[in-house]
């Protein structure tokens, strides 16, 4: 029997943990043995101390056991391939690549997750469409992805419930910014989703859990080992996360964005990443082409509207409307105007976020409800020329006081200054 005091001692002491005490920590968690406040001073002890690669795969090893594992890909007689990406701001990119990859051929069944601190999550965003169904039950799910092409599902209870706990535990104890932590947390769960090439969004920024390419680096190789170990393909791309990726943020404004860049009228570097990444996913794929015949396809996908035919049936297949009408709309719209001329010279990520988490697109706790139809669209990204008086974005909210306070907020976010700043592209590297 292990002790757990003993365990994070001698993690805060650096020391590295045997495979079977890690891992009997990590079952007892998911079993309830190990109570919070342990499991919370353990994981500081790591984000302090790391963990070495050999723990940070039995981490992963010990979380996939904690539940139970699916093989899609024998239920579905396909190589599956998924995506995920480790959280930003304005961040809708699964909800585009999905139906262009299915559209090109490639099943893509998907479980997502919800919101972390100021980062948005796929299923809130889907949850703005009256009607759809985040729990469909494992059949329903596999019938999905085979007849239409993609399902995008919340992750079930039964699949890696430690990570469930976990995640929420680091959310609320400064524990989510550490790249063992966030690599085991992401591979368990696509290894026990049953993937076989995962395509990953390594987000590098203010607004990234990653701040510096280092560290993304650092996250993304540690993501590949693991991937290897498990016999699994990996590809990260390490993209931009210092201000919001594309214009919408917020959940049925983000649905709207989605929805327009796979009618191919998308704002340019959401665009760039969604079609890099099918380029990638279908690359992976059992189609035996390369990525630049990938990234062709789905742009054809894009153009000849056979991505927004999938998207259509993708929604009404799992209960939603496809109708965007129907989609909620905030009662206050507010622009928030440039106080002076200039270049946006920084467009903050992380104050748009929590900007947006204000309003009431984000939770501040784990209870809290979600407001789908409020967020911030940001109409001047970086670069941008303004003259005093031109639109910088523009406030949906649910109030005029909120409004008034959000405005503030996107105001503080945007730094404008009389030279253009230094180019950077959306995608910075890519890795393995
Ligand atoms: N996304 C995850 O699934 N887990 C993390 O720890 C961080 C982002």
């Amino acid at each position: 029997m292990i002790r757990p005091a003993e365990l994070i001692q001698r993690k805060r002491d650096g020391e590295e943990l045997s495979d079977d005490e890690l891992a009997e920590l990590i079952l007892g968690y998911a079993r309830g043995e190990v109570p919070d406040y342990q499991m919370a001073a353990f994981c500081m002890a790591v984000f302090f101390r790391g963990l070495s690669e050999r723990e940070t795969y039995v981490l992963t090893d010990a979380m996939i056991r904690s539940g139970e594992t699916i093989d899609l890909g024998a239920r579905l007689g396909r190589k599956v391939v998924d995506k995920h990406s480790t959280g930003g701001v304005g961040d809708k990119t699964s909800l585009s690549v999905a139906p262009i990859v299915a559209a090109c051929g490639v099943p893509l069944g998907k479980m997502s997750g919800r919101g972390l601190g100021h980062t948005g999550g796929t299923l809130d965003k889907l949850e703005s469409i009256p009607g759809y169904r985040t729990e469909l039950t494992l059949d329903e799910f596999v019938a999905q992805v085979r007849d239409v092409g993609v399902a995008i599902i919340g992750q079930t209870g039964d699949l890696v419930p430690a990570d469930k706990r976990l995640y929420a535990l680091r959310d609320v104890t400064a524990t989510v910014d550490q790249p063992s932590l966030i690599a085991a947390s992401i591979m368990s769960k696509k290894i026990a989703g049953g993937a076989q090439a995962i395509v990953l969004d390594v987000k590098v920024g203010d607004g990234a859990f990653m701040k510096t390419l280092e560290g993304a680096r650092e996250l993304a190789e540690t993501m590949i080992s693991l991937g290897r170990q498990a016999g699994r393909e990996v590809v990260c791309l390490l993209t931009d996360m210092d201000q919001p990726l594309g214009a919408a943020v917020g959940n049925a404004l983000e649905v709207r964005e989605a929805l327009d860049t796979v009618r191919g009228h998308g704002p340019s570097d959401f665009t760039e990443v969604v079609l890099d990444a099918c380029g990638k996913l279908l690359a992976l794929s059992d189609l035996g082409i390369d990525e630049e015949e990938g990234r062709r396809r789905a742009e054809r996908a894009v153009a000849d509207g056979s991505a927004e035919f999938v998207w259509r049936r993708w929604i009404e297949a799992q209960g939603g409307t496809s109708d965007e009408s129907a989609l909620p709309v905030a009662p206050v719209i507010r622009a928030v105007v440039a106080p002076k001329a200039g270049y946006v010279r920084e467009l903050g990520a992380i104050r748009i976020g929590n900007a947006a988490v204000h309003l009431g697109a984000g939770r501040r706790t784990k209870e809290d409800a979600v407001d789908h139809a409020v967020g911030i669209v940001c109409r001047a990204k970086r670069g941008t020329r303004v003259d005093a008086g031109d639109e910088l974005a523009v406030v949906h909210a649910r109030t005029e006081a909120q409004a008034d306070e959000a405005v503030r907020d996107v105001l503080a976010a945007y730094e404008l200054a009389p030279e253009p700043p230094e180019e950077r592209p959306v995608l910075l590297e890519v890795v393995g």
